[in-house]
């Protein structure tokens, strides 16, 4: 029997829908919800009110996209957990409804093990045992996976996420939310060597990113002091030192993970692996250590309901379903 399943995806600021067929994506619709930028963040309260506006036509554009009926679906999915209640209230509620009126089986899938298993979307997927680095808005995490869904956590962030010093940062340079893709794009112009922050001591295979951020807001600060237009005259510079400086410490950190573990399989995951930079570093030290990496279009990087069906798809093969009483679990953790 072919296995046709929709998966919602409302964690965050990111409204999207996907249908998988056989463990095959065939659709994944994204609404973003730009309206954060005028806050400097996501906010909460708004953003659960778009996902409210968006995820019908989100749900009918995948289907349509993918070709496929309501009446073709059979299986619901939707994640679960961690992110803003509110939020993840609205996919749970509306998976709930359709699973209830259509008859089906609904999944409710952790968005962590999700973002790690976007790397089996497309080919090549990796062999287990492997260790993924889940970079994101929300997570740091350094992920020891032994199968699908059998997975470790071997270190993580003791403060900030990653993606929120990328964030932070590029509000301190008076740069708009989700600032991540925009210091990546000025960085490319830059020079990331010309500016040096203070890298955290952290332990074994744990990070800290809030003394980073406080660094670089002591830095600007002093620099604009003396002289009010350095953001204006550095920005590429400052933003390329910036992302060097985060990106350097992921990569240690994933050296030491992997030497630690004596495992040469390697992912990367979430929306900070977007990043460029992060990205070409990667594939140079893969060639120092023998890795085989694997690294998700970016599509599939950020917040995104195509992992989340792919999650399903695992989620179903160990008959892992839940009823029509789930609740979201905003702290979810594995
Ligand atoms: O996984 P994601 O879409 O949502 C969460 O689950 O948090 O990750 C969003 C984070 C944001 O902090 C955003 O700035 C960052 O990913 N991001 C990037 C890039 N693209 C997205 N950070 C650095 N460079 C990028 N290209
Ligand atoms: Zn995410």
């Amino acid at each position: 029997m072919k296995e046709v399943i929709l998966a919602i995806e409302t964690s965050c600021d990111d409204t999207s829908a996907a249908i998988a067929i056989n463990g095959i994506i065939k659709s994944n619709i994204i609404k973003s919800q730009g309206v954060h930028s005028n806050y400097g963040g996501v906010v909460p309260e708004i953003s659960s009110r778009e996902h409210q506006k968006n995820i019908i036509l989100v749900v009918e554009e995948a289907l349509k996209s993918a070709k496929v009926k309501k009446n073709d679906l059979n299986a619901i999915s939707f994640t679960i957990g961690p992110g803003l209640l509110g939020s993840l209230l609205v996919g749970c509620s509306f998976a709930k409804s359709l699973s209830f009126a259509l008859n089906l089986p609904l999944i409710g899938v952790d968005h962590m093990k999700a973002h790690v298993l976007s790397n089996f979307i497309d080919n090549p997927i990796p062999d287990f045992p492997f260790i993924c680095l889940t970079v994101s808005g929300g997570h740091t995490q350094l992920v020891l996976v032994k199968d699908f869904l059998n997975m470790k956590i071997i270190g993580e962030t003791l403060d900030d996420a990653v993606g929120e010093a990328f964030d932070k940062s590029a509000k301190i340079l008076g740069i708009e939310y989700p600032g991540g893709p925009i210091i990546d794009k000025l960085s490319q112009k830059g020079n990331p060597l010309k500016f040096k922050f203070s890298k955290p001591k952290v332990s074994d295979l744990n990070f800290s990113f809030s003394g980073i951020k406080t660094s670089i807001l002591y830095f600007v600060k002093s620099q604009m002091e003396k002289d009010p237009e350095f953001i204006e005259k550095n920005l590429n510079d400052i933003s390329a030192s910036i992302q060097y400086s985060l990106v350097e410490i992921l990569i240690e950190k994933l050296i030491k993970a992997a030497n630690k573990y004596k495992i040469s399989n390697i992912a990367i995951a979430g929306g900070v692996s977007a990043n460029s930079l992060l990205r070409i570093e990667i594939e140079k030290v893969k060639k120092i250590y023998n890795w085989t990496t694997f690294i998700p279009k970016i599509e599939y990087c950020t917040d995104n309901a195509a992992m989340i069906a792919i999650g399903a798809h695992y989620y179903i093969k160990e008959k892992r379903f839940d009823d029509i009483n789930v609740c979201p679990n905003p702290r979810l953790n594995f």
